[in-house]
């Protein structure tokens, strides 16, 4: 038995006082989690702590908190090694555990799941809708696309990616990385009959997959390795690539500004993005209307930016300048890509796996050395 300081948040929005630290120290092995020591305060101590949770197995979700400032499943959590990131982090080996993010406090660690993540993976019609006719059986589908879904269907709807995303903090009506990642569940179904409505619905929502910045910190969170910020690339890919849908917030032409942008100058040319992403590769393009509007609403992030050193105006003006060597180098990639200067053919299905799923394949040859094989879709790599 070891002692293990926790710092729990406790606040009733009810009683009208203001949030408080609370301390208590309990004693139980290292190997025993944090929900287990929350759980001794509050049948030995305290009854009053408000934390929600069910199955005590990294199962159904409901114990997602912040731990020493990450979220986390409270249940699937060590204390010794949560006091080790306290130690590690400055925090004198004292536990802290508050509410997830983004979603408003009903009491201490219990936060609104109904307000913001179940709304949004509502938005996503969260359900299949089977193609017709129905087989009289059932549907056959080949098994590369169920290892492709088998990772988003590995979410517990914990909610601890939407805890952590930047980019709702910012605009609290993004969809979020939960719902789109439950999104890509059935655009990657080959049974569902309606992919092309809900790429297009999702490309058109202005709070839909081009308002995740990529900052990666739902990777971070998911304690299932769901990596929904990939679900979204996905779904990018599909509706782009695949569906041709263009959509009216200019995501798809900003994605394709920046990766053109990369191949003219090998790095990100800044000044020239905005214009890009409205008037396409075109010199006039720079003139388009929209083009200016949103260059005098960014004026004044832009300014930030100059006068805290961020950005020099001439190299945001001018670009940087690559040594020509390195220049081809990176274009040379682009026209292996792209397939440039090889004879035109259509180009290959393209076939989006993941690495997720483990193991073997029953099927498969026993290889000569005895052992199982190689598993057939387990193997692939993902395009
Ligand atoms: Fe079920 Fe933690 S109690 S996931």
């Amino acid at each position: 038995m070891a002692e293990f300081k926790l710092r729990l948040r406790r606040y009733d929005p009810e009683s009208g006082e203001a949030p408080y630290w609370d301390e208590h120290t309990v004693e139980l092995e290292g190997h025993r989690s944090v929900l287990e020591g929350i759980l001794q305060v509050k049948g030995s101590e305290d009854g009053s702590i408000g934390i929600r949770c069910s199955c005590r197995a990294a199962i159904c979700g409901s114990c997602g908190v912040r731990i020493n400032g990450e979220p986390a499943l409270a249940c699937n959590t060590h204390l010794d090694r949560a006091q080790q990131a306290a130690e590690a982090t400055g925090g004198g080996g004292v536990i802290v555990v508050e509410p997830m993010g983004n979603m408003p406090v009903i009491k201490d660690l219990i936060v609104d799941m109904d307000a913001v993540h179940w709304k949004k993976i509502r938005r996503v019609t969260p359900w299949l809708i089977n193609k017709q006719p129905v087989p009289e059986r059932e549907y056959l589908v080949d098994r590369e696309s169920m290892v492709d879904i088998t990772q988003t269907m590995a979410c517990i709807q914990c909610g601890a990616c939407v805890s952590d995303c930047l980019s709702m903090e910012v605009d609290p009506g993004f969809i979020g990385p939960a719902a789109l990642a439950k999104a890509y569940r059935f655009v990657g179904d080959p049974r569902d009959d309606r992919h092309g409505e809900r790429l297009n619905a999702l490309s058109q929502d202005p709070e839909g997959i081009f308002d995740c910045t990529h900052c990666f910190k739902c990777v971070q969170a998911c304690p299932k390795e769901v990596n929904p910020m990939g679900q979204i690339m996905r779904l990018r890919r599909v509706a782009t690539s695949d569906f041709g849908i263009v959509d009216h917030n200019n995501g798809e032409r900003h994605e394709k500004a920046f990766t053109n942008l990369v191949r003219d100058y090998g790095l990100l040319h800044e000044a020239e993005l905005l214009p890009r992403s409205y008037g396409g590769d075109s010199w006039f393009g720079k003139f388009h209307p929209a083009a200016g509007k949103e260059l005098l609403s960014s004026l004044p992030a832009i300014m930030k930016a100059v006068l805290r050193g961020k950005v020099s105006p001439r190299k945001a003006l001018l670009g940087h300048k690559l040594p020509s060597r390195d220049l081809k180098a990176v274009q040379s990639i682009y026209r292996q890509v792209e397939g440039k200067g090889a004879k035109k053919e259509a180009p290959p299905k393209r076939h989006e796996l993941n690495l997720y799923v483990t193991g073997y394949d029953e099927d498969s040859e026993p290889s000569p050395n005895g052992d199982a094989g190689d598993s057939g879709a387990d193997q692939k790599e993902a395009s």
